[in-house]
This record gives C-alpha cells, structure tokens and sequence, in this order.
C-alpha cells in the first residue's frame, strides 16, 4: 500500500470522527462528557500527526518550506492543539463545546487541505516505489503502536 493511501484511510476514520461529534455535541449535557471527548480526539490525532510527520511531511520537506507550506501546518496543527487544550481546562460546558467543535473546525480543514495539497504532492514529487516504501513504515509503525 502507498503510505498516501494509507493516510487517506485514516483520514476517512477521522471524518466519520468529526460528522460523529457535530452531531453529538449539541445534545452532551455535562462538561465531563466534552472534556472527554476532546481528550479522545487529541491523543487520535497526536498519534496520526506523528506518523504522517515523519512518513510524509517529512520526505516533501524542501518543497513544503518553499511554499511557505511547512509553516501554514505547524500553525495549523498548533489551533487545533490549543483549542483542545483550552476544552481541558474549561469550566463551562458553553464554552468547552464551542471549543470542541472550533477544533473540529479546524480539523476539516486542515485535513481538506493534506488531501488537496500535500498527499497530490507526494503522489507527484516521490517514486512509486519510495510512496510503497513508506506505506511498509506505516505499516510498522502502526504495528508498535498498538503492541
Ligand atoms: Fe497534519
Ligand atoms: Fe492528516
């Protein structure tokens, strides 16, 4: 599998992620509930980020810094992060759901944006072979997460 495929996959995982907690959010009646949610969502996504760092960021790095695009994720990664953070420490559950669904807002687009830019990109820019390769990473990496 290339590792653009891969990552395509879980992003599929996260989108049903997003639908299922728009849906939800309104309707959650304790601030225990969102904070626990978000806390689910940031340690998803804390593992997905770190592979896709690594698997594929990381090869495309020259032509993302010459984009200005290596920037762009970093800062959107860190408005996700921080509205997550703030979700933890909230103590209205008000504001922990607008929170919530800010990050989830941010999720979309920020992973609209891998599809379109960044997993096109590697598609172009790396061998076949190379994008296979990293699909085996992915593969183990995954491996010795859940093991
Ligand atoms: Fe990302
Ligand atoms: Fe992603």
């Amino acid at each position: 599998m290339k590792i653009t495929e891969a990552l395509l996959a879980e992003h599929v995982v996260f989108h049903s992620l997003f639908d299922h907690l728009e849906a939800t959010l309104p309707r959650l009646k304790t601030l225990a509930e969102v904070k626990a949610l978000a806390e689910l969502l940031a340690v998803l996504l804390e593992a997905h980020s770190r592979v896709e760092d690594v698997l594929i960021v990381e090869p495309l790095e020259h032509c993302l810094e010459q984009l200005g695009q290596r920037e762009t994720m970093r800062h959107e990664h860190q408005e996700i992060d921080g509205s997550l953070a703030r979700v933890s420490q909230s103590r209205s559950l008000k504001e922990a759901r607008r929170l919530l669904l800010e990050a989830v807002l941010f999720s979309r687009n920020h992973f609209d944006q891998e599809e379109r830019l960044i997993f096109p990109m590697a598609e172009k820019l790396l061998k076949g072979k190379t994008l296979t390769a990293l699909g085996e990473s992915w593969a183990e990496k995954r491996k010795a997460l859940v093991t």
